[in-house]
């Protein structure tokens, strides 16, 4: 099947129920999305198709088929997305190992929601564990990003 994956159209053979996750990482050699419990419940393997953060260990691959997937490689190369500043000035990441899937709900966020309030991001974010306890560093990335990302789109 075709995969569009941070714009780039991939050939894979994979069975329509293979987990995007699998697909990502041991097909595609894509290892910036993490395994953690493969059922859905720490965040780890957070990924956006079409716009919307999904769980790629129980998404099965079929519903990504045509569809626009974004995964931590995607967001900036450079590592100069507003996110990407944030989370380095606020020296955020422990380990790790939580943070590329912390990073891509938190955008999911911020896309939807420009000016989160401290209420709004404890819930988008309490899907996303972490073992290490960022979490007072993740919301205060997340504001410092909502308002830079505020700012860029009032030039535009
Ligand atoms: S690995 Fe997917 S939610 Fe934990
Ligand atoms: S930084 Fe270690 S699990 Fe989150």
């Amino acid at each position: 099947m075709e995969l569009k994956i941070n714009k780039q159209t991939h050939q894979v053979d994979a069975p329509d129920e293979m987990p995007l996750l699998w697909v990502l990482r041991d097909l595609l050699g894509q290892k910036g999305t993490k395994f953690g419990c493969g059922k859905g419940q720490c965040g780890a393997c957070t990924v956006h198709v079409n716009g919307h953060a999904m769980r790629s260990c129980i998404t099965p691959v079929a519903v990504a088929k045509d569809a626009n997937i974004t995964t931590i490689e995607g967001v900036d190369e450079s590592g100069n997305h507003p996110i990407q500043i944030a989370w380095r000035e606020n020296n955020v990441p422990q380990c790790g190992y939580c943070q590329s899937g912390q990073i891509m709900s938190a955008l999911n966020l911020l896309n939807n929601n420009p000016t989160p309030s401290d209420q709004d991001i404890d819930n988008a974010m309490s899907g996303n564990i972490c073992r290490c306890g960022t979490y007072p560093r993740i919301k205060q990335a997340i504001k410092d990003a909502a308002t830079v990302m505020s700012q860029n789109k009032g030039v535009k």
